[in-house]
């Protein structure tokens, strides 16, 4: 009988926790979950492409890539099938025409700015002097640059519809106005991709 007669104490003892367990029950909703902020998505890279192919009955092939960044744009080259190691000239072109046997078509070096020719890291030099792609003994080689005097965007210096030439011989930088890199043994027009 004591137990029973205590009993209400037991209650008041228990009464603030089952209160609050209530109290959790009547909790406000819980907010809408504010979606986290997508970050901008970075502006896809303006790309475009030449692929090298030799005169008749020449293994010459290649690839070079232009890609704009926020600081210039990034050149890369890789060309095959040429006959032993040695420099070739490497420039792009006024025109995107490799038609002419000779690729003569492609016109002069390109040079929006009327500079004189010179090496990739003169100050004065044509927009499309790019140096020199080097060829290992097996007849590949490849090349990587930057420069700021050419775009992928519509523009006076944009490489769209030009074209890019591999020399026979080496471009020396200095001689005027091609560099002394001979005849064309490479074309390739350069498009948008
Ligand atoms: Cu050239
Ligand atoms: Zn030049």
């Amino acid at each position: 009988m004591r137990l029973f007669k205590h009993a209400w104490i037991l209650g008041l003892v228990l009464l603030p926790f089952m209160a609050a367990c209530g109290g959790s029950k009547e909790a406000p909703p819980a907010p809408e979950p504010t979606p986290a902020p997508t970050p901008a998505p970075a502006p896809a890279p303006k790309v475009a492409m030449a692929e090298i192919t030799g005169r008749a009955g020449s293994t010459v092939t290649g690839l070079v890539t232009f890609s704009e960044t926020a600081d210039g744009v990034e050149v890369t080259a890789k060309v095959s099938g040429l006959e032993g190691a040695g420099e070739h000239g490497f420039h792009l072109h006024q025109i995107g025409d490799c038609s002419a046997e000779d690729f003569t078509s492609a016109g002069g070096h390109f040079n929006p700015a009327d500079q004189i020719h010179g090496g990739p890291s003169d100050a004065d030099r044509h927009a499309g002097d790019l140096g020199n792609i080097q060829i290992g003994e097996d007849g590949t080689g490849g090349l990587s640059l930057s420069t700021k005097l050419l775009t992928v965007s519509p523009g006076p210096n944009s490489v769209v519809g030009r074209g890019v030439i591999l020399h026979e011989k080496s471009d020396d930088l200095v001689s005027q106005p091609t560099g002394a890199a001979g005849s064309r043994i490479g074309c390739g027009v350069v498009q948008e991709g």
